[in-house]
C-alpha cells in the first residue's frame, strides 16, 4: 500500500488493479440494507477503510454476523423495517443517541421478485413501493432536517440501471427504481443550498441473493465486493451518479437515448 496521508488516499494493490482506496477515517456513516448483499460487502469495505458504521436492516441476526465481521470497534447495529415510519424514527434517535455525528447515510434495502410479465397481487405491488420507495421517504424525514440544521451531510440512495427505462416484465420493481432516480434529481437541486451532498447509485447486474433468484442471463454480472469497492471509491467524490459496471451502464444509457419507436421494437424482441 502507497499512502498519501494528506489527501487521505491510500493506492492498493488488489485483485482489481492498481485502486486508489479513499480513507474514511472519522466518518460515521449509516448503511440501511447492510444485512445481505451490496450493503453487507459496502460495510466491510467501508470498515476496512475506517468509518464507523451503524448497520441497519430488519434481520438482527444477520446485522451480529455482519458488526462482528467489520473491522473496527465502535459500529452498531440497528435494526429497522424501512416500510415503518415509526421504526426509522426511532432507529435514527438511537443513532443520534449513540454517535457523535452522521456524515453520511446510504439506503441499500429494496425487495424485489421475479417477473413474468403477469399481472401482480395488489398487496405486493404496495408492499415493494412501500419498501422501494416509501423506505427512501421514511430516511429522508428523518435524516433531511437532522443535516440542514447541521448544514452538511450526505444522502446516497441505490437505485438501479432498471430504472432508466420500462424494462420488458420489470414491474413493478422498474417503476420504483425509475422514481428514486428522479427523486434523487431533485433532492441534489432542492437541498444543495444547505450544503448536502445528495448521490444516486445505479448498479448493473450484481451477484447477491436478490439476482440469485433470476433465471435469465444477467450480461456483466459482478460481485458484490466489486460494486462494494465502486461506491466507497465514488461516494467521497463530487459525482451525482455513481453507476457500474460503466461498460454495461453506458450501453443502458444510450439504449435510454433511442427514440420510443425504436426502443419498443427492440425491447419487444428480448421478451
Ligand atoms: N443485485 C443487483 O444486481 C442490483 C442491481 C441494481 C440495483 N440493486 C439494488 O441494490 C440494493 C441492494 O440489493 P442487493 O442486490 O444487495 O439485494 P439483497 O441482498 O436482497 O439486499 C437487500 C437488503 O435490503 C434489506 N431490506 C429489505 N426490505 C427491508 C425492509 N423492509 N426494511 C429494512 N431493510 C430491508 C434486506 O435486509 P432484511 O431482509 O434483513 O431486512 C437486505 O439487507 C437494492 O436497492 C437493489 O434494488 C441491485
Amino acid at each position: 500500500m502507497i499512502n498519501n496521508g494528506m489527501l487521505g488516499v491510500h493506492y492498493h494493490i488488489t485483485k482489481f488493479g492498481i485502486t486508489m482506496n479513499r480513507s474514511y477515517d472519522g466518518q460515521y456513516i449509516w448503511i440501511i440494507g447492510a444485512s445481505s448483499g451490496i450493503g453487507k460487502a459496502l460495510a466491510l469495505e467501508l470498515s476496512k477503510r475506517g468509518a464507523t458504521l451503524a448497520l441497519s436492516a430488519r434481520r438482527q441476526d444477520q446485522l451480529e454476523y455482519l458488526k462482528n465481521e467489520c473491522e473496527g470497534d465502535n459500529h452498531i447495529i440497528v435494526p429497522c423495517d424501512v416500510g415503518e415510519t415509526d421504526s426509522t424514527r426511532h432507529a435514527f434517535e438511537t443513532i443520534q443517541s449513540q454517535f457523535p455525528q452522521l456524515n453520511s447515510c446510504i439506503f441499500m434495502a429494496a425487495i424485489y421478485s421475479t417477473h413474468d410479465g403477469k399481472p401482480k397481487d395488489i398487496s405486493f405491488i404496495q408492499d415493494m413501493i412501500r419498501v422501494n420507495i416509501g423506505g427512501a421517504y421514511n430516511i429522508l424525514d428523518s435524516i433531511v432536517p437532522y443535516y440542514e440544521s447541521q448544514q452538511a451531510g450526505q444522502i446516497a440512495i441505490c437505485a438501479s440501471v432498471a430504472g432508466f427505462k420500462g424494462l420488458p416484465t420489470g414491474q413493478p420493481y422498474c417503476s420504483t427504481k425509475a422514481a428514486l432516480i428522479n427523486l434523487c434529481e431533485s433532492l441534489k437541486i432542492d437541498l444543495g443550498k444547505s450544503n448536502i451532498d445528495v448521490k444516486v447509485i445505479n448498479p448493473g447486474f450484481v451477484k447477491t441473493p436478490l439476482t440469485d433468484k433470476n433465471n435469465f442471463p444477467m450480461p456483466m454480472i459482478i460481485t458484490a465486493d466489486k460494486a462494494a469497492h465502486c461506491i466507497a471509491n465514488d461516494l467521497l467524490t463530487k459525482k451525482f451518479e455513481i453507476h457500474f459496471p460503466k461498460k454495461f451502464t453506458y450501453l443502458m444509457k444510450i439504449i435510454h437515448l433511442l427514440p420510443n419507436w425504436l426502443y419498443f421494437i427492440i425491447a419487444r424482441q428480448i421478451r
